[in-house]
C-alpha cells in the first residue's frame, strides 16, 4: 500500500471515531491544515521521478477533498446534536419564582443619626460638618481649656502630630463656626470621636456625639431645657423628663449635666445622656461677639445612649461588632 492509501485510511479512522465537531477541527487542521501531514506528503514530491509527478499530485489533492468532504458530512451530523445538549444545559424554568435581592440597610447609629438630624433640623438648627482629624486648638485651646488644666486628662486621645489630635468632643465645632459666621446662629454635628479610654459597657476608645449651640440675643438656661426637652421627647417619646446637675465644663458657665428618665426606660431610673451649659462669655469674646448683647447655650451626648436607652442595649460594643444577629434587629427602623 503506497502511502497516499495509508494516510487516508488513518484519516477516515480517525474522523469517523472523532465524537465532537472540535475533535473534528482538530483533525481538520492536522491532515489538511497548512502545516498538515498531506501537504507533508506533497512535499514528497521532489524526489519523484518526472513522469510520476503530475498523478501523484492528482492522487493527493483528490484525496484531500475527498476527506474534506467527510470532515464536513461528519461535522454536520454532530452539530444538531451538540446544539441540542447545549439548548437542554441552558434551559432554565421560566415558571420558578424570582431570587428577590438583598437589600442593604442602615446601622442602628446610622438611623439614629439620622433621626437627630431630622429633629434638630426641624427645630432650625444648621448641620455643620466637622472633621474628625482635628487642630488640638479647636478640641481643647478654642474651648477655653487653659493650658495644662487637668479637664484635658479627662479626654486623653490619640495624637497624630504636635498639633493635630483626633477629635475627643464634637464640641470642637463650635470654634470653626464663630470664626467664620456671625450671631445669630444655630449650628449641630454628629460624628465620631475617640478617647483613649478603657473600654467597658459603657466607654468606648470610639464613639459619636451629637454636639449643638445657639447664640442669640437674650439666651438663657431657660432655652436649653426647652430644646432638651423637646429633643428628648422626640427622641424618647412624649413621657420622658429632664434633669439637670451641676457640672463642670470648661467651655460653660454655668455647667450642668442632664439625665432623662422614662416611666417606660429602665424602671424610670435617671440616666445621663451628656453635658451642657450656657456658652462661656471668655469664649464668645475671643472671637469677638458682644458678650453684653449676646448669650448661647450649648449641649453634646454620646449617640449611642440613644439606642441604648430606647431599646435597652446593654453594651456599647455592639454597635462596633458588626454582628448581624445584633444589626437585624434594628432593620426595622430603617
Ligand atoms: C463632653 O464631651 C462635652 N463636650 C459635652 C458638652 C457639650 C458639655 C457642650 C457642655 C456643652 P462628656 O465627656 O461628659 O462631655 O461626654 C458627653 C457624653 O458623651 C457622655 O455623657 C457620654 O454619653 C458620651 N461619652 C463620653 N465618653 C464616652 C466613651 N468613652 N464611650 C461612649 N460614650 C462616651
Amino acid at each position: 500500500m503506497d502511502s497516499i492509501e495509508q494516510l487516508e485510511r488513518d484519516a477516515i479512522s480517525e474522523v469517523q471515531s472523532a465524537t465532537s465537531t472540535a475533535a473534528l477541527r482538530e483533525l481538520e487542521i492536522k491532515f489538511l491544515g497548512k502545516s498538515g501531514l498531506y501537504t507533508g506528503l506533497l512535499r514528497q514530491i521532489g524526489q519523484l521521478p518526472p513522469e510520476e509527478k503530475p498523478t501523484f499530485g492528482a492522487r493527493v489533492n483528490e484525496a484531500k477533498a475527498r476527506l474534506q468532504a467527510l470532515i464536513d458530512e461528519r461535522t454536520e451530523a454532530l452539530k444538531g446534536g451538540e446544539r441540542a445538549a447545549q439548548f437542554e444545559a441552558e434551559r432554565i424554568d421560566v415558571t420558578l419564582p424570582g431570587r428577590p435581592s438583598r437589600i442593604g440597610y442602615e446601622h442602628v447609629l446610622q438611623l439614629t443619626t439620622n433621626k437627630i438630624k431630622r429633629v434638630l433640623g426641624g427645630m432650625g438648627f444648621v448641620y455643620q460638618e466637622s472633621p474628625e482629624l482635628e487642630e488640638f486648638k479647636y478640641n481643647f485651646d478654642a474651648l477655653n481649656y487653659p493650658p495644662d488644666h487637668p479637664a484635658m486628662d479627662e479626654q486623653d486621645t490619640f495624637y497624630i502630630d504636635e498639633t493635630h489630635v483626633l477629635r475627643t468632643q464634637c464640641t470642637a465645632m463650635q470654634g470653626r463656626v464663630f470664626e467664620t459666621t456671625k450671631p445669630p446662629l444655630r449650628y449641630f454635628t454628629v460624628g465620631r470621636t475617640y478617647r483613649n479610654e478603657a473600654v467597658d459597657r459603657t466607654h468606648s476608645h470610639t464613639f459619636h456625639q451629637v454636639d449643638c449651640f445657639m447664640v442669640d440675643e437674650g439666651i438663657s438656661m431657660a432655652h436649653l431645657k426647652g430644646t432638651l426637652g423637646a429633643f428628648a421627647r422626640a427622641m424618647f417619646g412624649d413621657e420622658v423628663k429632664i434633669r439637670f446637675r451641676p457640672d463642670f465644663f470648661p467651655f460653660v458657665e454655668p455647667g450642668v449635666d442632664y439625665a432623662i428618665s422614662s416611666p417606660k426606660l429602665f424602671d424610670g431610673r435617671w440616666v445621663e445622656l451628656g453635658g451642657a451649659g450656657l456658652i462661656h462669655p471668655n469664649i464668645l469674646e475671643n472671637y469677638g461677639i458682644d458678650t453684653e448683647r449676646f448669650s448661647g447655650f450649648a449641649f453634646g451626648l454620646g449617640v449611642e445612649r440613644i439606642p441604648m436607652m430606647a431599646y435597652g442595649v446593654d453594651d456599647l460594643r455592639h454597635f462596633l461588632e458588626n454582628d448581624l444577629r445584633f444589626l437585624e434587629q434594628f432593620r426595622a427602623m430603617a
